[in-house]
């Protein structure tokens, strides 16, 4: 199945809507109204079935500080799992992380294993953020940052799952010695 990464437009909304209605019916993703769609669409990369057309997944990477992103909405179509779309999208956002001068990107979620085997791990201190930082983050009106800081006032819409990150350095570092590893 050929898959093409592309940037997000305004058209793939109704699609990334569809895909997202079940799994926030779960409880998996936070459900969100269709105009934070829009005004995030630039934070999302799309893959695209290059057979069909069809939208086989997407992820969007959300800017949080100076040094901090974090990775969400990342979901692949049901007829589209297990063959590699996610992983496609979920490395894409994390070298797009590294362009945008990030150096550690969160996620929340209850796919543990998977963002394990992308290097991330699971916060020991679920403190995300020194004291500085977390005040200035509390200004901030988006919900999904308000999750990530465990606000009281996000908590009766809050999924429960587990907070994951990835330090990008390391990650250069690991992919540095596969390619060194790949010359051998
Ligand atoms: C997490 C999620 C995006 C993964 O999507 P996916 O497209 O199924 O992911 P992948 O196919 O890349 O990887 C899943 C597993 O499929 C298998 N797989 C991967 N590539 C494959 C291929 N080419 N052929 C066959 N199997 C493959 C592997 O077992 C893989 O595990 P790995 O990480 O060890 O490689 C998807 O399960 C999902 O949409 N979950 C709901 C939303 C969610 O929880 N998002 C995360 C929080 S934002």
């Amino acid at each position: 199945m050929p898959v093409q990464l592309r940037p997000a437009r305004t058209q793939d909304v109704a699609d990334i809507r569809d895909v997202v209605a079940p799994l926030a019916q779960e409880r998996v993703l936070l459900q969100k109204e269709a105009v934070a769609y829009y005004e995030s669409i630039q934070e999302f990369l799309i893959a695209e079935d290059t057979d069909t057309g069809e939208t086989a997944g997407f992820g969007a990477l959300h800017v949080m500080w100076e040094d901090i992103a974090e990775v969400r909405t990342l979901a692949t179509a049901d007829s589209h799992r297990g063959r590699g779309v996610g992983s496609l999208l979920l490395e894409e956002l994390l070298d797009r992380a590294e362009r945008l001068g990030v150096t550690r990107v969160f996620c929340l979620t209850f796919e543990t294993a998977f963002f394990t085997r992308h290097g991330f791990s699971v916060m020991a201190n679920q403190d995300a953020v020194d004291p500085e930082v977390y005040s200035e983050l509390l200004r901030s009106a988006d919900e999904g940052v308000a999750e990530f800081l465990d606000l009281a006032r996000v908590k009766p819409n809050t999924l429960g799952n587990t907070r994951m990150i990835i330090d990008l350095a390391a990650r250069r570092a690991a992919k540095g010695q596969e390619s060194a590893a790949s010359q051998l």
